[in-house]
């Protein structure tokens, strides 16, 4: 892997972000990979994602992610709950590229499942929003989900997004992804309701 200091990169896709509860911090292949690996064998994370745990192996992951660390508009953190300096993985949230035709910035994340529903997902995406809104207010982050993964749904509305349109998603038999259809939410920055 490309040692992403080396990378010349805009310092907001390598910088750490602080929220109140949680920090972002840029991923690291030695210290995150294992615990992204073992938040996707687990069912509750997979499947709102339409795709088999058992069909997602740790290389796809890490060539995920080294592909995003390497590419100059695209990014990936960790996320860990602020524990005064014992901090406990989260899990992950990433910008999959900045297009800057058209200032479309789309974003993912998942929050490993025995963490879920406290709110921490809303609290992460709202992070990384503020940042891309301060560093571009004419941004337009995209968010895109199957059409059953309500919790995804729920906490896309409640940040401010809107629903822009619906498209097919085609099977993927490598990661055992059945197809689907997905909703593609956007936001602007007049738009945003940041997580208090
Ligand atoms: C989507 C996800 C990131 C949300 O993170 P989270 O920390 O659980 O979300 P929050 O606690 O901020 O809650 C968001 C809303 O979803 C609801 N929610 C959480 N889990 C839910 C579930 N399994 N079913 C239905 N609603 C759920 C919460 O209650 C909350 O709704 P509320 O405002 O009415 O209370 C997380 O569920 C996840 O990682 N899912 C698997 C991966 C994924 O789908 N990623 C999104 C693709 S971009």
């Amino acid at each position: 892997m490309t040692d992403p200091a080396q990378i010349s990169k805009d310092p907001f896709f390598t910088s750490g972000y602080e929220g109140k509860r949680i920090i972002l911090i840029p991923y690291s292949e030695d210290r995150d990979l294992v615990h992204i690996h073992a938040m996707f064998q687990d069912p509750r994370t997979t499947g709102p994602l339409g795709i088999d745990s058992k069909k997602f192996p740790i290389d796809k992951i890490r060539d995920q992610k080294r592909e995003r660390m390497e590419a100059p508009d695209a990014s990936d953190w960790t996320i860990f709950i602020k524990k005064g300096g014992d901090e406990k993985f989260a899990g992950e949230v990433g910008l999959v590229n900045w297009d800057y035709e058209t200032h479309v910035v789309e974003i993912f994340a998942a929050i490993s499942p025995d963490l879920s529903g406290k709110g921490y997902g809303r609290e992460t995406v709202s992070i990384l929003m503020e940042r891309i809104f301060a560093r571009s207010m004419i941004a337009i982050v995209r968010v895109q989900t199957l059409t059953t993964n309500k919790a995804a749904l729920k906490l896309s509305y409640a940040l401010g997004f809107r629903e822009t349109g619906r498209r097919a998603v085609s099977p993927d038999p490598e990661i055992g992804f059945v197809g689907g259809i997905a909703v593609v939410m956007d936001c602007l920055f007049y738009e945003f309701r940041p997580y208090k």
